[in-house]
């Protein structure tokens, strides 16, 4: 069985307790695109594990968590995590695959990406400042430095001299400290020595695991209204969030998936620029940020909030092809005497899909909505959907009728079981 999972709005949605959860079963868990601008957030009792790189489903006994080769990484980042993982008593070896065609984000990549959003001044995008863009554009240029070189210690020398060289006479014009070459490779070599024995040819590995009809989980990241795609571009990321990553970011055929689950946030949150078309200011945004603990994973930003936004939804379930949707954080919502979701946008008093809207007419155009009258109860402990207050019971079943996707998971808090899973 090979299960998808994948982020439907701006990111946050909850992907990381979703695929820990859907990951009980599995034999191998992967993170197939994007880098550690992810903050994927795993809750176990009163241990919370805030993942960047590994893949989610870690802790679960029987899996083997791949980073494939769509992933770019920042190693420093990867080491404090496999740190954090092995302090409570879980070792990675022969636990964690690290894909030799990885990319890796250098430190000129992050002191770029800072260069460039302090230039862009008011209309910096508000990027997680993690070098995402820079790495991926090093990639697509041909000028990315992979783990395959830092296997090959004296072509990664030669490349990364060469590159850095280049990235610093830049930097100087953005006026930045240099990268620092000499002590930068000291720091690399002790990377390679610590990676080393996770670093493999995750193609193989996931090739006969599909074989052998493994179970696995995919672990998308951010969000669709995020891919570089199909965003409001330039409000992206670097990558495709899309179903079709899976393919180019694992070798994984998308025809092989059985399942794609569009994790689906109960209202919405966005962290960085660009334009929210049902996005919520005041004491409403107030009360749901501090009640959904809505600040980033990894940059610890408050996020903004806005209601459901289902014409935004409609248009990313279109793009991955998802057949069930995971409803996260319903547990939030309660105690609002009212709850909208958007069911459409007015450009110019004219109807408009999300598809055709770029920055300018998202910006501009007026969410439809529709009113639902909340609920008063906590539902947080609430493990069947009879159980659920009426009000809200309403407020799903209008989702899936809209989405014509069955809402197949309910999540109604952090903890990893925390759920009510649906017929
Ligand atoms: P991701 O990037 O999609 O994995 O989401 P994040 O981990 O960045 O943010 C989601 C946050 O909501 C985390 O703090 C989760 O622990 C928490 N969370 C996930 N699902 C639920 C839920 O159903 N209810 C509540 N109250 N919190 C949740
Ligand atoms: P998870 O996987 C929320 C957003 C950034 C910024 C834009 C570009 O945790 O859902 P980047 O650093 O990628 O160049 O920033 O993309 N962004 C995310 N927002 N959750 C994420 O990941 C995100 N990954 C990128 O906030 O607006
Ligand atoms: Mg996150």
């Amino acid at each position: 069985m090979i299960n998808l999972i994948v982020g439907s709005q701006w990111g946050d949605e909850g992907k990381g307790k979703v695929v820990d959860f859907l990951g009980k079963t599995a034999d191998v868990a992967v993170r197939f695109h994007g880098g550690n601008n992810a903050g994927h957030t795993v809750v176990i009792g009163y241990k919370k594990y805030p993942f960047h790189l590994i893949p989610s489903a870690i802790l679960n006994r029987r899996v083997v968590g791949v980073i494939a080769n769509g992933v770019i990484v920042d190693p420093q980042v990867l080491i404090e995590e496999i740190d954090l993982v092995e302090k409570d008593g879980i070792s990675l070896k022969n636990k964690l695959i690290i894909s030799d065609r990885c990319h890796l984000i250098m430190p000129y990549h992050k002191a770029l990406d800072e260069a460039y959003e302090n230039a862009r001044g008011k209309n910096k995008l508000g990027t997680t400042r993690r070098g995402i863009g820079p790495t991926f554009a090093d990639k697509v240029s041909y000028n990315g430095i992979r783990f395959y070189e830092l296997v090959n210690w004296d072509s990664f020398v030669e490349k990364f001299e060469f590159q850095a060289k280049i990235k610093n006479k830049i930097l100087k014009l953005f006026g930045v400290k240099p990268v620092d070459i000499k002590k930068a490779l000291v720091v690399y070599k002790k990377i390679r020595t610590r990676l080393l024995p996770y670093i493999k040819d995750s193609y193989q590995v996931l090739k006969e695991a599909v074989a052998a009809k493994k179970n696995i989980v995919l672990e998308g990241a951010h969000g669709v209204m995020l891919d570089v795609d199909f965003s409001p571009y330039p409000f992206a990321t670097g990558s495709n969030v899309i179903s079709g990553a899976v393919n180019t970011g694992s070798g994984i055929l998308e025809n092989k998936i059985d399942n794609t689950w569009a994790v689906v946030k109960a209202y919405l949150s966005r962290v960085g620029a660009g334009p929210l078309p049902t996005e919520l200011f005041g004491k409403t945004a107030d009360e749901i940020r501090d009640r959904g603990h809505e600040y980033g994973t990894t940059t610890g930003r408050p996020r903004r909030i806005g209601w459901l936004d289902l014409e935004a939804v409609k248009f990313t379930t279109g793009l991955t092809g998802a057949n069930k949707i995971v409803l996260t954080k319903l547990d939030i919502l309660s105690g609002l005497k009212e709850v909208k979701v958007c069911v459409g946008y007015k450009y110019g008093g004219k109807d408009i899909p999300a598809s055709s809207c770029g920055y300018l007419e998202l910006a501009k155009l007026n969410p439809v909505y529709k009113s639902f009258p909340g609920w008063s109860e906590d539902i947080s402990q609430v493990r069947r959907f009879e159980k659920l207050p009426k009000n809200c019971q309403n407020y799903i079943q209008f989702i899936e009728k809209f989405l014509k996707i069955p809402v197949a998971l309910v999540s109604v808090g952090a903890e990893r079981e925390a759920n009510i899973i649906r017929k």
